[in-house]
């Protein structure tokens, strides 16, 4: 593992990060109208090395069913939620919260005494033919922003009116592509939207970064 991140060398590579914050505050500013926006954030070939790096990371498969009994929501992923606090995921995770800080306050995005910074990792890993993720909301913990970082493979990432996925809208997304999606706490929000993933043909990573109130806290990260 340690090889593997000395040799991806990348941490140069991920703090240069191709999207701008002009850029961003445009995004995070069109999230109140429409809960969900895409924006180009790496190059391929920083995706590539990526990709190389999650894939030693330790994967488990998801619960086949999360949520509640009244809305379940039913998972067919791999997941790792234990990236190592030296993992070079986090340092991404630093440059890129700072863009996002200031691309929230210069624009006043962020509602105030509201505070913000990526504190929270997921690596998913969607094999092709799974099933995905059924409709469902994120906890209303994840505050402000939503980022998921596509790394690899396709799949449609779709905003959707109910939980039968109902009127489904896809955000198209590649690797490279920040899918960003409003939460809590982002100026004129509204409600969280529902999402749904689904047709996966080619393995999908992504990386998701979020900023959890309730760890934030408690002091964790
Ligand atoms: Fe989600």
């Amino acid at each position: 593992m340690r090889d593997m991140v000395n040799a991806f060398d990348g941490l140069a590579h991920l703090k240069v990060l191709p999207l701008g914050q002009d850029q961003l505050r445009y995004a995070l500013s069109g999230l109140s109208r429409q809960g969900m926006v895409a924006v180009p954030c790496l190059e391929k070939d920083v995706c590539q090395a990526l990709v190389q790096l999650v894939d030693a990371l330790p994967f488990h498969p998801a619960r086949l069913v999360a949520g509640s009994s009244m809305n379940p929501v039913f998972q067919d992923f791999q997941l790792c939620y234990d990236v190592p606090v030296t993992h070079a995921l986090w340092d991404f995770a630093e440059s890129l919260g700072r863009l996002f800080q200031a691309a929230l306050s210069s624009d006043s995005l962020i509602e105030p005494q509201t505070a913000f910074r990526f504190n929270d990792l997921i690596v998913q890993r969607y094999t092709a033919g799974c099933r995905g993720i059924s409709p469902h909301r994120d906890h209303v913990r994840y505050r402000v922003v939503v980022a998921i970082l596509v790394l690899s493979g396709d799949g449609e990432f779709c905003i959707c009116q109910d939980r039968s996925g109902q009127a489904a809208v896809e955000i198209p997304a590649g690797p490279g592509d920040l899918v960003l999606m409003r939460a809590p706490g982002l100026r004129d929000a509204g409600s969280r939207p529902l999402h749904l993933l689904r047709n996966v043909t080619r393995c999908r990573r992504t990386v998701g970064l979020r900023y959890d109130v309730e760890k934030s806290a408690g002091g964790i990260k």
